[in-house]
């Protein structure tokens, strides 16, 4: 991991414990208390780059397990032959292609973000867009009683994505990590039990 201006105690630790970024921590927060990995899982990484989660999923999944990671960047630091990645726009993507992406798929997760504007209302607008995608996506790949994880921005949109999430899924948690930057308005939705 590069140093750069954000460095905290979280990239201090991920470096240390080399991890590929510190996002790692709020994966593995999740994990410790929702309970989202078991061994020989397939896993659906989304905006993978630069690859801490995968990196996170591959260690709890254990051999057997697969993980796919998609991003628009090449996550080059990242290689086990349990990983696959396809290099793709999300908004762009056609659910039926990923088929091939290990089956049955028991997890999807999304850590997408998009490039920042500054202009709140924008940014706003393009992450609900990938978090909708992300969402459209887990729910044509993943099997019955399978879970979704992803990142979502707080704002105007918010709920009415947690409601329609919440008509495919048995229980949906909203929690918001430690690790998560304090001035950040990002919180974590967790769907358990996905119902298709
Ligand atoms: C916060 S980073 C993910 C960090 C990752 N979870 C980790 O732990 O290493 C968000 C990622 O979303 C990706 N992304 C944003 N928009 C995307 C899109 N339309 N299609 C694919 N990836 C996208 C970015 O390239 C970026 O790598």
């Amino acid at each position: 991991m590069k140093r750069n201006q954000w460095e905290d105690h979280y990239t201090r630790q991920a470096r240390k414990e080399r991890w590929l970024a510190r996002s790692v921590y709020k994966l593995q927060e999740i994990d410790q208390k929702f309970r989202i990995f078991a061994r020989g899982n397939h896993v659906l990484d989304l905006g993978c780059y630069p690859g801490s989660w995968s990196q996170y999923a591959l260690l709890k999944i254990k051999p057997g397990g697969l993980v796919t990671g998609i991003d628009l960047k090449v996550p080059d630091h990242l290689s086990d032959p349990r990983f696959r990645f396809l290099k793709a726009d999300i908004l762009l993507l056609d659910p039926e292609s990923l088929e091939d992406a290990g089956c049955p798929l028991k997890v999807v997760m999304s850590d997408l973000a998009p490039r920042t504007t500054g202009i709140k209302e924008v940014d706003a607008a393009r992450s609900m867009d990938l978090v909708r995608k992300a969402s459209e996506i887990a729910s044509s790949v993943l099997c019955p009683g399978g879970r979704f994880i992803c990142k979502v921005f707080e704002g105007e949109d918010f709920r009415g994505f947690r409601d329609e999430v919440a008509l495919r899924y048995k229980e949906v948690r909203i929690f918001r990590t430690g690790a998560t930057r304090k001035k950040s308005r990002e919180i974590y939705l967790i769907a358990k039990g996905f119902h298709p």
